[in-house]
């Protein structure tokens, strides 16, 4: 965390909760939210409860997103949803390459891209995962699957874009299994992506973007990480699921 960026911490409920639940998850958290001004919260709900979800969130700070998109307008693309279909009932972000969709549904490094300028076009605020696997990293690769992704998925963002996007590092070996990256390895690879993104977009931009961490962040490991310089949020996934272990997050002190 550094001075300058708003720490943003969001829960990505995934295919869990129903309609009954999703709303006293919901509840709860607007009513234990401040006025936001130090701290940016949100949640990807599942896409069918979006119209509910963010009903209940307007008049607070509270963001509702997605959990993905399509990048077509409209069209035969069966089972699909487009960024204006997210808007039009409440979203306000949209994940993109969580890694369940790159590697479940064999999502290609290359609708990365185009994913993102769906979501800009529509006003969606994109978050963009990323994140080797464990034989990635085994392998040492886990600095040349990051370039990859990056540079695949930002090759048309502008700088002048660069403050409505946010990276989620999600390393995948971390993901629902309970073991978190060391602060070492969520320090490197955050500030791996923050040179990449200098380099690329400029020094400010590299300054200014938001880099979540994502993967089995829990109430007694968030400090650890929200402590480390280029970790300014974290994107959480089972712990987000009940107000006992989402509001510790959310109400982490600094
Ligand atoms: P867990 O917090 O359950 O490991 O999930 C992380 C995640 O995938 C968030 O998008």
């Amino acid at each position: 965390m550094k001075e300058g960026r708003k720490p943003y911490i969001a829960g990505n409920w995934k295919m869990n909760l129903d309609r009954s639940r999703a709303l006293d998850l919901i509840k709860t958290i607007k009513g234990r939210l401040g006025d936001g001004n130090d701290r940016e919260v949100a949640v990807f709900a599942p896409s069918v409860y979006l119209a509910d979800v963010s009903a209940v969130a307007q008049g607070s700070p509270l963001g509702v997103g997605a959990q993905n998109l399509y990048f077509e307008r409209e069209g035969a693309f069966t089972g699909e949803l487009s960024g204006a279909m997210l808007r039009e009932v409440g979203a306000d972000r949209v994940l993109i390459g969580h890694s369940e969709r790159r590697h479940l549904f064999h999502e290609p490094d290359d609708w990365m891209a185009r994913k993102l300028r769906a979501a800009l076009d529509a006003a969606l605020l994109p978050v963009l995962c990323v994140g080797e696997t464990l034989d990635e990293r085994k392998g040492g690769k886990t600095d040349r699957v990051l370039k990859r992704q990056l540079e695949t998925a930002l090759m048309d963002v502008v700088a002048g874009e660069i403050r409505r996007l946010t990276i989620a590092y999600e390393p995948v070996w971390a993901i629902g299994t309970g073991e978190v990256a060391t602060t070492e390895q969520a320090g490197e690879a955050h500030a791996f992506v923050r040179r990449w993104i200098a380099q690329k977009l400029g020094t400010e931009a590299g300054e200014a973007i938001r880099i979540l961490y994502g993967g089995s962040v829990k109430p007694d490991n968030v400090k650890a990480l929200m402590a480390l310089d280029d970790v300014d949020g974290v994107l959480v996934g089972g712990a987000s699921l009940k107000p006992d272990t989402f509001l510790p997050i959310i109400e982490f002190d600094t």
